[in-house]
């Protein structure tokens, strides 16, 4: 057994079984042994799995380029005559603007600074009037990987702000864009089951027997039930309740809901935009998922037991995008794109080549990152984004390229 697999055996043996959502917690984010904490290489060939940046600096340029006229878009609502045309124009100042720059790009989830780098150094290319304009946040709690993250940004550091969690960032202080791409997958999830008998869900927890983590079918806990209700219950017609077999199984996301809703929040004006692999909520029911979403990777396999090897596997499961879009709904946001990563890349793509000035020529190497972000066997189909506006901001819908 290893040290984290006996940390989590002691909480067991005090508390009980324990909810997946805790385990996973361990698993991934246990400061001193979790998979995320430990300073092993987790993405790209060398790792466990890709992401879209492993793909090359085309993901993060391509962000970049939407990013800039986004916050363009946003300073232009402020008539500022004197601006050039690769500069930001001064942003409309709230008297809760307590940050120093015009605005914030703020990214959650930048694991080893890769994508960060990607946006800072085509921003410093191709928008000049960047470095005393912009400010770009990177929001991480664990500092081991902030240690990373410093390491591989040094050259941008003056430019950027670090802060431990969203928390530290004032409510409304944010004119600009809050981002994470693969974040809202990597957030503890419950594991679900369906009780056909009795007409509700039933919670899967851990415990261990016989040497190793099991799962156990208990009464689901209330914060499992209440996340179950929220976003499964009421929208579950019972044309499907009525034929959803017993121990149909699935995960809900409280935390990933909690954190959209915190994060529109902190947004004055501006957009929230998540980059993730996930479903609608109907989508979940799909007999071919009667196992639900959760996967554990190891060196690019999906492993047999997500149970096996807490803190050496990296652990996941889709994300619910309607239950992401209800939460920045519900803190007043507006749905501007809600689409596949291919939509959302050949959108920007196409205005890369009506403008070229204004992108980074697009060499056979750059096409063949582009067609790996959008091919539908890639990244392009499963890849979904999405992004919402405050409502002051949320009159210019994106149309889905794809
Ligand atoms: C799958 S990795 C994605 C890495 C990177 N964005 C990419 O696309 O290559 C998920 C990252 O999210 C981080 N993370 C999870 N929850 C977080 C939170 N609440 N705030 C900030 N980072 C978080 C993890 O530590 C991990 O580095």
């Amino acid at each position: 057994m290893t040290e984290l697999g006996d940390i989590i055996r002691q909480e067991i043996s005090v508390c009980g079984p324990i909810s997946f959502a805790r385990f996973m917690e361990l698993a991934l984010y246990e400061p001193t042994f979790g998979y995320y904490e430990r300073q092993a290489k987790q993405i790209g060939c060398q790792g466990d799995f890709y992401t879209s940046v492993s793909t090359g600096p085309v993901f993060g340029e391509l962000l970049a380029f939407q990013f800039a006229d986004w916050l363009q878009e946003l300073g232009s609502r402020v008539t500022s005559p004197h601006s050039t045309a690769d500069e930001v124009p001064a942003a409309p100042h709230s008297p809760a603007h307590s940050l120093e720059s015009h605005f914030q790009i703020v990214e959650a989830g930048a694991h080893d600074g890769r994508l960060a780098h990607d946006i800072l150094s085509w921003m410093n290319t191709h928008r000049t009037a960047f470095p005393q304009q912009i400010e770009y946040v990177i929001v991480e709690p664990s500092p081991a990987r902030q240690g990373m993250q410093r390491k591989m940004l040094s050259k941008f550091t003056c430019q950027i702000r670090w802060v431990p969690a969203l928390d530290k960032i004032p409510a409304t202080s944010v004119t600009g864009v809050i981002f994470g791409n693969e974040l809202l997958d990597a957030m503890p999830v419950h594991r679900i089951g369906w009780n056909s008998r009795e007409n509700c869900w039933f919670e899967w927890r851990v415990t261990f027997v016989d040497g190793g983590f099991r799962w156990v079918r208990m009464e689901a806990s209330s914060e499992a039930k209440s996340s179950a209700s929220t976003y499964h219950d009421p929208t579950l017609p019972t044309e499907l309740t009525s034929v959803l077999p017993d121990g149909f199984t699935t995960e809900v996301c409280p935390s990933a809901s909690t954190w959209w809703k915190r994060a529109a929040q902190k947004l004055q004006n501006g957009k929230l935009l998540a980059l993730d692999y996930g479903l609608t909520h109907y989508e979940f029911f799909n007999p071919s998922r009667s196992n639900g979403t959760l996967r554990a990777y190891g060196h690019h396999h999906v492993l047999s037991n997500v149970l096996d090897d807490p803190g050496a596997v990296d652990i996941t499961a889709h994300v619910n995008f309607t239950a992401v879009e209800n939460a920045g709904v519900s803190a007043g946001l507006v749905t501007i794109f809600s689409d596949s990563q291919a939509g959302f890349l050949t959108g920007i793509f196409k205005r890369t080549i009506d403008d070229p000035d204004r992108f980074t020529p697009w060499t056979p190497d750059r096409l063949r990152q582009f067609k790996t972000l959008t091919h539908p066997e890639h990244l392009g189909r499963s890849f979904k984004v999405l992004a919402q506006a405050t409502h002051q901001y949320s009159d210019r819908r994106i149309s889905s390229g794809g």
